[in-house]
Order: C-alpha cells, then sequence, then structure tokens
C-alpha cells in the first residue's frame, strides 16, 4: 500500500512535524554528515519494524541507533577508557561504536536483533541533532534506500527509492561526507567493523595502538549489511581499476581522466571524491549507462571506504 510521503524543510515548523511523525510511531528520513538515515524511535518495536518493511530488508540485522550527544550514549551502552577517548575526538561525527547495551536501556530488541551489543552514533549534522533533540526518543536509522541499492545523499535520492513507502522526508540538503560511517566495535579488542566516513588511521592515532581490520566480505554470516558481498549496487554493472572505458562503458574518473563522464575528483582529492561518490553512482544510474568503469583510487584514509563501497557495487548480483 503506498502512503503520501511529505517533504519537509528543517525549519521550526517541518521539525515539529517530523519529531510528531516519529513520536507516534512513524518513519522520516532525515539527513546526517554520512547519509541520509531512515528514522524511526528506537524504543518502539512496531516503528523498528516498519523501517524493515519500508526498505525490504531480508531479516532483522541490528541498526544504529542515533543520540544527540555523549550523554545520551551513556544513558544507553557502557563507555569504557577508549570509547570516552574516542567520543571526545570524534563525536558529534561519523563515527559508530558497538558497546556493550545497559540491561533496562528501553531499546527495542529488534534494534539491536537481541545481541548484548549496541552500535551508536553521535551525528554533526545540524538537521540531525535538531531532530534529534525536538524528538527527544533515541533514532535508529539505517541508511534510507531500498534493501541492496545505493545509500542516498541527497533527499531526492530517498524519493527515488522510497516515495510512497515512508511517512516523510527532511530536505536538509546534501550530505558533507558522502559514505556511512565507520563502525568500530569496543566490546573487546579495537575491531574495524565496516570503513567509512571516518579514517581508521585517525582512529589509531587518538588510541595510540592499531586497529583490527575485520571488513572482508563474509555471506556465511555477515556481521553487517555492508558486508554482504552485493550492496550499494547501481543498475549497471561496475568494472574496477579500469585503465580506460571499453566501448559500453562510461567512466567514473578519479584524478587525471581525460575520458570520464564524472570525475570524483580531478585533483585526486580523497575527501571530495567520498562525498560525491554515491551521488556519482546515482547519477550514471539515471542517465541509462549500460556499464561502468572506475579509475583505480588509492586505498589510504578514506580511500578505503570508497573502495569498499565500489568493491560491492562490482561484486556479482542475485537474481
Ligand atoms: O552513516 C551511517 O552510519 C548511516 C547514517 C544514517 O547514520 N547509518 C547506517 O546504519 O549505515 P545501518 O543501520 O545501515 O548500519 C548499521 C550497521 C549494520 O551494518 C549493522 O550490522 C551494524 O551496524 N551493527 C549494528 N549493531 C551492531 C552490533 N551490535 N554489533 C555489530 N554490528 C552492528
Ligand atoms: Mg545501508
Amino acid at each position: 500500500m503506498r502512503i503520501q510521503t511529505d517533504r519537509l524543510v528543517p525549519d521550526p515548523s517541518g521539525l515539529a512535524r517530523a519529531a510528531q511523525i516519529l513520536e507516534t510511531g512513524g518513519r522520516v528520513a532525515f539527513p546526517t554528515e554520512t547519509v541520509y538515515g531512515l528514522g524511526a524511535n528506537a524504543r518502539s518495536d512496531a516503528a523498528v519494524a516498519s523501517i524493515y518493511a519500508a526498505k525490504d530488508r531480508p531479516a532483522f540485522n541490528p541498526l544504529i541507533v542515533h543520540v544527540a550527544d555523549a550523554a545520551a550514549v551513556s544513558a544507553i551502552a557502557h563507555l569504557g577508557p577508549q570509547a570516552m577517548t574516542l567520543a571526545a575526538a570524534f563525536w558529534p561525527g561519523p563515527l559508530t561504536l558497538v558497546l556493550p547495551l545497559k540491561p533496562g536501556a528501553g531499546i527495542s530488541p529488534l534494534v539491536t536483533a537481541g545481541l548484548n551489543s549496541i552500535a551508536l552514533r553521535v551525528p554533526a549534522s545540524k538537521v540531525a541533532q535538531d531532530l534529534l533533540r525536538a524528538c527527544g526518543v533515541p533514532l535508529a536509522a539505517p541508511s534510507a534506500n531500498p534493501s541492496g541499492r545505493i545509500s542516498p545523499t541527497t533527499a531526492a535520492h530517498v524519493l527515488a527509492g522510497l516515495d510512497g513507502r515512508i511517512e516523510a522526508v527532511l530536505d536538509g540538503g546534501p550530505c558533507a561526507v558522502g559514505v556511512e560511517s565507520t563502525i568500530l566495535d569496543l566490546t573487546g579488542t579495537p575491531r574495524l567493523l565496516r570503513p567509512g566516513g571516518l579514517a581508521a588511521e585517525a582512529m589509531e592515532d587518538v588510541l595510540g595502538a592499531p586497529i583490527i581490520i575485520e571488513t572482508t566480505a563474509n555471506d556465511t554470516r555477515p556481521m553487517a549489511p555492508g558486508q554482504l558481498t552485493s550492496h550499494y549496487a547501481p543498475r549497471a554493472p561496475v568494472r574496477l581499476n579500469a585503465k580506460a572505458p571499453l566501448a559500453n562503458e562510461v567512466l567514473l574518473g578519479f584524478g587525471h581522466a581525460p575520458d570520464a563522464t564524472i570525475n570524483l575528483s580531478p585533483r585526486g582529492d580523497l575527501t571530495e571524491a567520498t562525498a560525491r561518490l554515491f551521488s556519482a553512482l546515482h547519477d550514471l544510474d539515471a542517465s541509462g549507462a549500460a556499464a561502468i568503469a572506475v579509475s583505480p583510487i588509492p586505498n589510504t584514509g578514506l580511500g578505503a571506504a570508497i573502495n569498499d563501497r565500489l568493491r560491492r557495487a562490482a561484486a556479482p548480483r542475485e537474481g
């Protein structure tokens, strides 16, 4: 059944309307600095279940919970010394920490898929902060796209995938970072579960210790949806590390690439390329490109997140 999806401006009345929808169990897509999230009240089983329904997400995978500040995090989970250090350095910002869940924190078990840990994030974007403060409840929010498709970095991307399936989208313009948050598991020795908008090197510098990288695709026991092999998939097939496009391909360039249809960063800047990545894939998809070739991209810093998403976009598809 299709429902009406309201496009809300993040002014005081739009924020109040969004908060009201969330308080009554509805879904609101909202901008964060990473990507648009599909938010619902993390305390409500029905609201959380309705996120999965809108996305056609096949199973109940654990979701990230968004709160306004580290104090709100500590009401839900235990912050050890390393978590405190990283929180002080990088929150608000594109970092998600997996932490031990406090019993009785009141979070729906559908959010954590019954685990005794929980993924928490304090987003930096002003609209996300305003919304969290207006609604006063923690928001469970995966990326606001149909399962397996490219994550949205504009309200138009959200509507292209979810119009008629969610109650509203708050339009806060394009996302500054452009890929999802970095996920670090701190329930034991620090383990990187997903490279993202915060470089692993930056966390290692602050912790003064190396982080275990655990992001190899694992289809039999996916720890994170991002670890399923095919994900972030445009309709067109994708070929990586291309020196030049073949006859049927358009080139997604990086650095010097005169043949590029879209160049992620002609000057070879990884931050700029990250911010443009999902928009470029959305645009190439919308242009009806038959096949997409991608220039080589260095694997350091944010390049690790770009290459992770591109490998999944290039992976064999089901069906
Ligand atoms: O940038 C982002 O992180 C975006 C924006 C909207 O904030 N959100 C996002 O959320 O990507 P989501 O729910 O799609 O990704 C959550 C990831 C999943 O891959 C999930 O498996 C993992 O975090 N995760 C959640 N809880 C976990 C837990 N307790 N243990 C291990 N992984 C967990
Ligand atoms: Mg996602």
